[in-house]
């Protein structure tokens, strides 16, 4: 695509003009920055010269027939861009994968606050259950680089995704893809996961139907979608936790508006160390944290003689 040459003063209208029909201004915004590379300061630049001239890389129709198919099929406009920001990274995205939420980001950060300071420059080893666009996998092998990944989906078509944002994003090495259920693939390294990341369908069946078009109709069912009381994911991924973990490993998962105290209570009552929540940027218990003791799991044996 081209350069494209377009007046301040009608950049402006035409944003004006999308608001009067209904258009939500962070989307128009973002729908800028991110098809037609005019950035939010860009924008602000504009309001106070609007005389001067900008280039973009889409047309302002071009602009206008994404926003009307959004607007009007319910497609989500990461879907229709391809892309979507996430932390520091441009994701690849389609329907393939959930579209990775903002409030994930900071399972990261979470991460980074339970290890030690030198973990970032030390080995270990990572997981990522339920990868969908491999935006946690990509940031966990950037942030680790000297660590191994693994990185599960039971959807084929989201690892295929997750592989393509992988290699732009951290490279070819570091990490492997696994195509199952959650712990399942990773067998020959239990005992072994130092740090793993969930953010697993946790969405209430009954719920589901009152989500929005734009998630209901165009993302996964199988990313969204919990069970009954949407803790299904949760319970089978904390079951095997304390085995699957390294002595003194960690597992944070992301979780529902209301399900702080069963996920803790899950967590503990599969003997796990510390189970934590932690708000998101609203404030409200999003994620929960918990350890396997440092002390190695003897497990039963059967009675000898
Ligand atoms: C909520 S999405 C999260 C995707 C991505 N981690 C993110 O945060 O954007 C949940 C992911 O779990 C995957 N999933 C569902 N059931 C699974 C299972 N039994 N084993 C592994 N992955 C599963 C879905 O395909 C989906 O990609």
């Amino acid at each position: 695509m081209g350069v494209i040459r377009c007046k301040g003063t009608d950049l402006l209208m035409w944003r004006r003009e999308l608001i009067r029909q209904g258009g939500c201004p962070v989307d128009l915004d973002w729908l800028l920055s991110m098809a037609a590379d005019c950035s939010w300061s860009d924008l602000q630049k504009l309001r106070i010269c609007p005389d001067v001239e900008i280039e973009l890389s889409s047309s302002l129709q071009q602009l206008t027939d994404l926003w009307v198919q959004h607007r009007d099929q319910h497609i989500p406009l990461q879907h229709l861009v391809g892309m979507c920001p996430w932390r520091d990274l441009e994701l690849e995205v389609s329907s393939a994968a959930l579209i990775p939420r903002q409030e994930t980001e900071l399972l990261i950060d979470f991460a980074l606050q339970c290890l030690p300071e030198d973990a970032r420059v030390g080995e270990g080893v990572w997981a990522d259950l339920g990868t969908g666009s491999g935006a946690l996998a990509a940031a966990l092998a950037r942030v680790f680089p000297r660590w191994q990944g693994h990185a599960v989906d039971s959807s084929d078509s989201a690892l295929a995704l997750a592989k393509r944002n992988l290699i732009a994003l951290a490279g070819e090495s570091g990490w492997q893809l696994h195509l199952g259920s959650w712990w399942e693939p990773l067998k020959p390294w239990w005992g072994q996961l130092d740090l793993v990341l969930s953010n697993p369908p946790y969405i209430p069946t009954a719920v589901m139907d009152e989500l929005a078009p734009v998630v209901k109709d165009h993302e996964p069912h199988l990313a969204l979608c919990g069970g009954e009381d949407g803790l299904d994911c949760c319970r089978q991924i904390i079951r095997d936790a304390s085995r699957a973990l390294a002595p003194g490993g960690w597992i944070l998962l992301e979780h529902h508006h209301d399900q702080s105290a069963m996920v803790l209570k899950l967590l503990s009552d599969a003997g796990l160390e510390r189970p934590e929540a932690r708000d998101d940027l609203q404030g409200i218990p999003r994620f929960a944290l918990a350890q396997r003791s440092c002390e190695p799991v003897v497990y039963d044996r059967p009675a000898e003689g």
